[in-house]
């Protein structure tokens, strides 16, 4: 009995191997003509003749057999289609594929200089990997020809990208050219095997982005702070090659790395729930991905703005003022002490730090920090040290030779550098950062002796400045607002003490003051260095002035004194929304009803300096702490030192200098400079949105995805649970209604697209009509690089018409 079922078992194997060998692979008497198939073994992908969208050309490839969408992973004639349904793929005795047309001619051939097997077979595996091996062979190493060896745009688990140094085959990921065109286009992505190999992304020879090198853990390019649960990873470098792969641990999820034909890369797993893919990471969302965004020896950081920033030691290396205040930082800083080379140089710790372009470095995984700092001391040309490996608290010795390049840094994550300075320099930041005791005594007693001094002064010119009033040779200027006299501020702000210092603003501190009147004012210092010419502060002003609304903070006048220019407000006793929204305790205080009359005011505001003002003003800089709040929590828009005039007619600007918040801006603000009443209206929908969930845009997480708070609520709106969304203190009572067409309102604000966007007076209607609004459209901007689990991820920054996947629709005959 147990014999006979031994018997029937093995049976009912064979016949079962059989049958999926017909369907997956074939032999060099058969061949697949267009319409037919082979399906891999467990029914994962397929191959066959297809057509891209819009397009009549019939291609080989390869798709997901068990995904809807169709999404071609592989093509074999890239660069030349087959004109009808005629194309036949076959293979011969020697091993090698072809595909013939009506003619016979051969439009597509793999190329082999191995010797064939006796029993040659082509087969298509459950990985996506078309092979052609012997039949019994399972070992890739032998197989004769394989399309993992080629890849197209994406990348799939189980694929190697890298360089085999022995042979020079290279092995990278090409765009296609446009989704109707497979044909290789100009972005590659592939392991640039000079000094330290690196992961870069380049359009023909130019670098867009770095990736970085391999640290044991990860690419450098990244901020990782937790192992990624999803994938295990594989990285080999030796004399022979350096090579890339992951798996994915689950072998039931469907992942994969896609570069489309604009050159985003994109990482993105199937959701069988949503029938679509789901982008996982895309690290473009800022211009710290930008390679060598900020030149050389500076470091890039999203969060500050403007985000390039020079490291300690080092001078912007551009000398004129009008290239200092420039958002073009290409040319990178400079040293500000030559390097000695005697010995007497020593090494500043950077910590948290996307690593510099490893292009011109020099490795050794036996040697430890100690000894690599030695080395590094010893030549002349080497720049900075780290460790190799950052495993097991960190080994091994990683060199730079010539300038430091492409440098992030990180708010959490990264890995340490040591930057090689001039002794002198390193002194000179230490004693910045550590202070004796007596040193600390010594400044003080200064600091109190200049402020007396500085109170004695102000107040003598005062005094003289009352007596030359009295004798009438004051001239006024003409400007359509009062101009205090600086001995007036001064005093109003006890000498602008930092008892009276209400908060740093952009531009400079502002203080709180009262003029002798009784009146309290607030007075806003503006940097010296603000760049801003006399006429232009002049002109600013007086277009402030003219705006009268009861959402904009009112002017009261200016202050000039030299080249130092003050604007003096009325005081806002309750400061600024941030101050609650984000605040625990405080946000207990803004109700929901307290929270749209405040929505409600700033969306006033707006539509009076876009609409209803006798000039048009885009704001530019429209943030939570920007709003300021009166005695009775009435919101006015403060701020407008970044304002520009439009004429009416105008409907759109170019700026070099983009400057803003991040977080606020909108797509093609950012990307393109790009600025319009529209931009001010994406700004209002992440205001909208923060003070509907009390969480900041910039800096939200959530366990369970990376989005910021765009991408979570427009997470929530799709999901159908966009209640979910409300600041948990306010869950008790609220309008259901209005927390509804708040969130409504604010994504459709915040759509990628300026033109989807309303306008503030449509805006104005959706809050408070009864109208049924329109279906937002995927917002931009939402999803935030540097994710814990995000991987390399890239884009080049024309292209924001990006988050979207591409999908290569099939069209089967
Ligand atoms: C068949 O392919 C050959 C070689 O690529 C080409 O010259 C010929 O024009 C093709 N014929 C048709 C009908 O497309
Ligand atoms: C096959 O590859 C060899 C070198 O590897 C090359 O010389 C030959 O031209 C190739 N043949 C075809 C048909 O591409
Ligand atoms: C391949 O395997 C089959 C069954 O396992 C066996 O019969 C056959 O001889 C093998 N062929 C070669 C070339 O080893
Ligand atoms: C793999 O993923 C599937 C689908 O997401 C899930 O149902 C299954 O439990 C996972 N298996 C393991 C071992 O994690
Ligand atoms: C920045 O300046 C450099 C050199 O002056 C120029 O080549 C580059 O195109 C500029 N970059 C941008 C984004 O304007
Ligand atoms: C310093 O290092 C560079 C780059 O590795 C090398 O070309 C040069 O010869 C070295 N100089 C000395 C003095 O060792």
């Amino acid at each position: 009995m147990e014999a006979f079922s031994m018997v029937l078992v093995l049976c009912l194997f064979h016949f079962f191997t059989t049958t999926t060998l017909a369907l997956n692979a074939i032999t060099p008497k058969q061949s697949i003509k267009d319409g037919e198939t082979l399906v891999s073994a467990s029914g994962t992908f397929e191959l066959g003749f297809f057509s891209p969208r819009n397009s009549k050309g019939r291609y080989l490839g390869i798709w997901y057999k068990k995904i809807s969408a169709g999404t071609v992973v592989w093509v074999a004639n890239r660069e030349a289609s087959v004109s009808d349904a005629s194309g036949v793929l076959s293979f011969n005795d020697r091993g090698i594929l072809s595909i013939m047309n009506s003619t016979g001619g051969i439009v597509w051939s793999s190329n082999t200089s191995r010797t064939a097997p006796e029993e040659p077979v082509a087969q298509l595996l459950d990985s996506g990997n078309f092979v052609v091996k012997d039949r019994n062979d399972s070992d890739p190493e032998s197989f004769l020809w394989q399309s993992f060896d080629y890849p197209c745009d994406t990348f799939l688990p189980g694929m190697k990208i890298g360089r085999n140094f022995v042979t020079g085959f290279d092995r990278h990921l090409s765009s296609w050219k446009s989704e109707e065109d497979p044909a290789p286009g100009l972005y590659t992505l592939r392991i640039d095997p000079h000094g330290l190999p690196q992961f870069v992304l380049k359009k023909g020879p130019e670098i867009l982005f770095r990736a970085g090198s391999w640290n044991g853990v990860y690419f450098s390019g990244r901020s990782v702070t937790k192992a990624n649960p999803v994938y295990s990873y594989e990285f080999v470098l030796n004399k022979n090659e350096v090579s890339f792969k992951y798996e994915t641990r689950n072998g039931s999820i469907f992942s994969r790395y896609l570069m489309n034909p604009a050159g985003l890369v994109h990482r993105s797993i199937w959701n069988e729930r949503k029938n679509d893919w789901e982008v996982f990471s895309v690290a473009q969302a800022d211009q710290c991905s930008i390679y060598a965004y900020c030149g050389s020896y500076a470091t890039c950081n999203t969060i500050e703005t403007p985000p390039c920033k020079c490291l300690e030691g080092f001078k912007r290396r551009s000398a004129s003022s009008a290239d200092l205040s420039s958002v073009n930082w290409s040319d990178g800083c400079t040293r500000k002490t030559p390097l000695a080379c005697d010995g007497g140089d020593r090494f500043l710790r950077k910590t948290a730090l996307k690593i510099p372009d490893t292009s011109k470095s020099w490795a050794d995984i036996s040697i430890d920090l100690k000894d690599c700092e030695k080395l590094c001391l010893k030549n002349c040309s080497c720049t900075a040290y780290a460790n190799l490996d950052i495993r097991e608290g960190g080994h091994g010795c990683l060199l730079w030779f010539g300038d430091l390049i492409d440098i992030s840094e990180f708010n959490e994550g990264g890995q340490d550098m040591y930057v090689r300075l001039a002794g002198s320099d390193i002194n000179h930041i230490q004693s910045k950062g550590k202070l004796t005791e007596k040193q600390k005594a010594g400044i003080i007693i200064a600091s109190v002796v200049i402020a007396s001094v500085i109170m004695i002064l102000a107040l003598a010119l005062y005094v003289w400045k009352i007596k030359s009033r009295k004798t009438g040779q004051h001239v006024k200027e003409d400007l359509e607002l009062p101009v205090l006299e600086f001995a007036t501020v001064a005093i109003a702000t006890n000498n602008f003490s930092s008892n009276n210092k209400l908060g740093q603003g952009g531009f400079g501190p502002v203080y709180k003051g009262t003029l002798i009147e009784g009146q309290e004012i607030a007075v806003k210092r503006l940097s010296k260095n603000s760049g801003q010419g006399l006429e232009e502060f002049k002109n600013e002003v007086t277009l402030i002035a003219k705006l009268q609304h009861r959402n904009l903070v009112k002017l009261f006048g200016c202050c000039i004194r030299k080249d130092e220019r003050m604007l003096i407000y009325e005081y806002m006793p309750n400061k600024s929304l941030d101050y609650f929204i984000f605040d625990k305790t405080r946000s207990k205080l803004l109700d929901w009803h307290r929270r749209m009359h405040i929505v409600d005011g700033i969306a006033r505001g707006i539509l009076y300096i876009h609409h209803d003002s006798r000039l048009r003003i885009i704001h530019r800089d429209l943030k939570a702490s920007n709003i300021l709040l009166d005695g009775n929590m009435n919101p006015k828009i403060s701020d407008f030192g970044l304002a520009r005039k439009f004429g009416v007619d105008q409907t759109q600007a170019n700026t070099k200098r983009v400057v803003g918040t991040y977080g606020y801006m909108s797509p093609e603000y950012v990307l393109d400079g790009l600025f319009s009443m529209k931009s001010d209206v994406f700004s209002f929908g992440v205001l909208v949105l923060e003070i509907v969930a009390g969480k900041k845009n910039r800096g939200f997480s959530h366990p369970e995805h990376n989005h910021n708070l765009l991408g979570h609520a427009w997470r929530l709106w799709m999901e159908k649970r966009p209640l979910e969304l409300l600041d948990t203190g306010l869950r008790d009572s609220y309008d259901e209604t209005e927390v509804l067409r708040c969130i409504n309102a604010a994504l459709l604000c915040v759509q990628q697209h300026p033109v989807d966007r309303p306008n503030m007076t449509s805006v104005l209607l959706m809050l408070c009509g009864e109208s049924i609004l329109p279906q937002p459209k995927q917002p931009g901007f939402f999803i935030e690089r540097n994710l814990p689990t995000a991987d390399t991820i890239l884009v080049e920054n024309e292209t924001f018409s990006i988050y979207k996947s591409t999908i290569t629709s099939i069209v089967p005959r």
